[in-house]
């Protein structure tokens, strides 16, 4: 069953129910203010960091999940009766309801007793607010009298301490009113510098502040008494719960319309300026007012609606494309691209299933995130690359996160996941391969933030590789430490002790547990790093790494193939995982993906025997689930991967982030038809049909489906803040359409289905944009190619004549 359709035109999910198996978000923001708004307007908003500047409360594990958020409150003053255009919080039975998540925006609006309400919710580029733009019409055939109350609820800034240590936070809550704007100061009397501020365009009937006066004693969101009695008691916060409330009277004529604009906005002021006069307690509201007078018409709305719209046609436009299969061009030409954007913004910190409190920005995770943006905004990929090297360690390692507002290590975790420092290279490369500016190479980078540790940043690229070098097990093969790209794979923690962290746990010295994993990775990592040095003219070192991957390559073939796949790992006793002596997860994933398409074992067979087994053993209609079998008791040597039930999360769930390896090591074995299978396997869109089991939004990638061991089979969890988004988006553009970007031009290598007569696509690189269209004349993926109607051997287009600012490549499949 769907619960609403895809508007491809308006690159908009239009949802046509308000009841989803779960809320089904959107982000609003993409610089430095950010809101989470769900079908019906729940959700939540933060400057920059969602734990220590969150702007509105978000409670936590309440059902439904979405309650508290963006409410507006309709009252028809005849009858008495009111409800929400966004269902929640009165649910009452509405008409034409729709919310139309489009890129950046939400509107939702409906229809109640002759009376239509739409409300688009955006923030405006290039400030830090959000807008919302409320049209009432009166479709009845006479006049209606209408109240509107508007509702939100503040954050005490820390969205940690805001829901836990109640007796400080019940008597430190204060707001000003002046002229009908309602701006929240707590702390601003001591030590912050910021405020909120939630204003209206129209004239008030009143306003409240207070909580408890506006809901009345024992009311929820649902009935509160200000509502039911229709009129705003002007209540003034002191302590307890600071929200905001407006109220405005609204009389319309049959068929007359009015627009009502609302603002959230945050505000920072200069210490010595925060306090207007001087000496007071009172805030310095210039430059919000300043602000305010901008926002509130409609006109000025509509205008920075329309840049923000401009700037997605603009982001989007860089990769477009046109093949038979509509899964494919929604999700690559809309939503992938969008939800890329989300990733690399957020990391894996802000969602319905990332608190927003925990994790700050993943080392590993930051760096795959750049394999899907950097096409998008490569300023912003540079500045995250300088600020991801800013926190590798001395030794090569890596702090595992940092928080985004101090861009510090985040010491709680620490470092010691092995596979760590790899990414950066990967990340590297992307970027070089994809803007060729190899100047970003000779930046000056500190380790650990350390003033005076400072050197290129290619110096942060060798220390990342001797760091796995510097720590191999006994059989040649990286030690794993904390664990490698698999969180859970806990192999030197030896946790038996509830609710110790298996991350940061370790009971063992870490001199015995391997990961053939990292060893796959390093082979990945190492060809870049080589290919980069060659064009630094640095000849012998390239080669160096180039015999330091031969030698890897060969451990693996001795110590890290099973006979039929490859091997995942030894344990700390020196025992295999991941093979067929093992009663229970006898083969991953992970190595069958990243070995292949690392290009390991190629030559020899294997690599494509690996696939093989894959599709027979790992396979299932809802994607490729991480290992079998799945394990069924907790094992103390193998940490939290044993801690899942079976078929959940790493314990054999389908982790949709590692599905494109395996995808991309399809293409390196020439074989088309399954890698686009598996791609489509996982593709929200192509799952919209079954939204009841999958139950998560179909327009974005989950992190998780349950898997074939589980009872819920094909059920999604964690969407939108997942590695599957950069690796889904890179596995389908750069490996199966094959449009790739290269150190030294685009490259053309599609392997598509055989089934496809071809496609076209359309491709900014390095300012110039390429008009593509493949033509299949035969059965294989062997290319010729035409650029500008002359033929140009290999499958390099290399860069044009300066100035060039079009190029026409004509791709054909023999
Ligand atoms: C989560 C983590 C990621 C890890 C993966 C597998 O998605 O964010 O870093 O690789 O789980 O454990
Ligand atoms: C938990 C999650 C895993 C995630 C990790 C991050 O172990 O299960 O997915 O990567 O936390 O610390």
């Amino acid at each position: 069953m769907k619960y609403g359709y895809f508007d491809d035109r308006n690159r908009e999910y239009v949802i046509t129910q308000p009841d989803t198996p779960l809320p089904w978000i959107n982000y609003l923001g993409c610089q430095a203010y950010f809101g989470i708004i769900s079908n019906t307007a729940g959700g939540y908003s933060f400057y920059r960091d969602a734990r220590l500047r969150r702007i509105t409360r978000y409670r936590y594990n309440n059902a439904p999940f979405d309650l508290g958020g963006r409410y507006l409150y309709v009252r028809d003053d005849a009858s008495g009766e009111f409800w929400s255009p966004s269902w929640q919080p009165t649910r009452q039975q509405l008409e034409n309801y729709s919310c139309r998540h489009g890129l950046g925006y939400t509107t939702i609006g409906s229809r109640y007793q002759g009376i239509e309400a739409s409300t688009r919710y955006f923030v405006p580029l290039d400030e830090n607010l959000e807008i919302w733009q409320l049209t009432v019409t009166n479709d009845r055939p006479q006049a209606a009298e209408l109240c509107i109350f508007s509702l939100i609820e503040f954050c005490l800034w820390d969205a940690q301490d805001d829901s836990t240590n109640f007796q400080r936070n019940f008597n430190i809550g204060e707001v000003e009113v002046e002229n009908g704007v309602i701006y929240h100061k707590t702390e601003y009397r001591e030590r912050r510098d910021h405020f909120s501020f939630f204003a209206c365009s129209e004239p008030l009937a009143g306003f409240d502040t207070q909580r408890d006066t506006f809901l009345g004693p024992y009311r929820g969101w649902e009935n509160p008494i200000v509502i039911a009695r229709g009129q705003s008691c002007n209540s003034i916060a002191h302590g307890w719960a600071p929200i905001g409330s407006h109220h405005i009277k609204v009389a319309l004529e049959p068929g007359e319309s009015r627009q009502i604009v609302f603002v959230l906005g945050y505000q920072e002021n200069v210490r010595e300026e925060k306090f207007d006069p001087p000496n007071s307690q009172v805030i310095n509201k210039k430059k919000a007012k300043c602000t305010l007078s901008r926002y509130l018409t409609s006109a000025n709305a509509d205008a920075a609606f329309e840049k923000l719209r401009a700037y997605w046609d603009d982001l989007l436009g860089i990769c477009q494309v046109e093949t038979p299969d509509v899964h494919t061009n929604r999700m690559v030409n809309i939503w992938n691209a969008y939800q890329c954007m989300a990733t690399f913004n957020m990391s894996r910190s802000a969602s319905f299933y990332e608190s927003g409190i925990g994790r700050g920005l993943g080392f590993r995770d930051s760096n795959q995130d750049l394999l899907g943006f950097v096409h998008m905004v490569p300023e912003r990929a540079r500045e995250r690359i300088l600020d991801l090297a800013s926190t590798q360690l001395p030794t090569g390692g890596a702090y595992h996160q940092y928080q985004p507002l101090t861009k510090r290590g985040n010491n709680d975790i620490g470092g010691g996941f092995n596979d760590d420092p790899h990414w950066l290279i990967l990340g590297v490369a992307a970027y070089l391969k994809e803007t060729g500016d190899w100047g970003i190479l000779d930046e000056r980078v500190p380790y650990d933030n350390q003033p005076g540790s400072e050197t290129p940043l290619y110096e942060h690229l060798q220390r990342s590789f001797c760091y796995t070098l510097q720590r191999l097990g006994p059989h040649g093969l990286p030690l794993i430490g904390r664990a490698d790209w698999n969180d859970c794979l806990n192999l030197n923690c030896f946790s038996d002790s509830p609710g110790q962290s298996f991350q940061t746990t370790t009971n063992k010295d870490g001199k015995v547990a391997e990961s053939v994993f990292i060893a796959g990775l390093f082979v990945l990592a190492g060809c870049e790093l080589a290919e980069i040095t060659r064009h630094r003219g640095r000849t012998a070192e390239a080669h160096s790494y180039l015999a330091e991957v031969a030698k890897m390559k060969e451990t693996i073939r001795k110590h890290g193939w099973d006979g039929e796949w490859f091997l995942r790992a030894y344990d700390d006793f020196g025992r295999k995982i991941g093979s067929k002596e093992c009663p229970e997860g006898k083969i991953f994933i992970e190595t069958q993906g990243f070995c292949t398409l690392a290009g390991i074992g190629l030559e020899h067979g294997s690599a494509a025997q690996a696939l093989e087994s894959t599709r027979k053993l790992l396979a299932t209609k809802h994607g490729i689930v991480l290992h079998q079998p799945a394990y069924t008791r907790y094992y103390l040597e193998y940490g939290e991967i044993s801690s899942y039930p079976p078929g959940y999360k790493e314990n054999a769930g389908i982790f949709c982030h590692n599905n494109p390896w395996v995808i991309i090591g399809e293409t390196r074995v020439g074989n088309g038809d399954a890698a686009h299978d598996y791609y489509i396997r996982i593709n929200p869109s192509a799952r919209e049909g079954i939204s009841d089991l999958h139950r998560c939004e179909p327009y974005v990638y989950a992190q998780m489906i349950a898997g074939r061991d589980a009872p819920t089979h094909g059920e999604a969890k964690n969407s939108w803040l997942t590695g599957t988004a950069a690796w889904n988006y890179y596995a389908i553009t750069q490996w199966i359409l094959g449009i790739r970007a290269g150190y030294d031009g685009l490259v053309f290598e599609p392997v598509v289905p055989r089934a496809w007569r071809g496609f076209r696509a359309t491709r900014k690189f390095r300012g110039v944009t390429y008009n593509i269209t493949v033509d299949r004349a035969g059965p294989g993926n062997q290319v010729t190619l035409e650029v500008d109607g002359s033929a140009v051997s290999g499958s390099v287009v290399p860069p044009p004549p300066h100035g060039t600012k079009t190029v026409a490549v004509q791709v054909t499949l023999q």
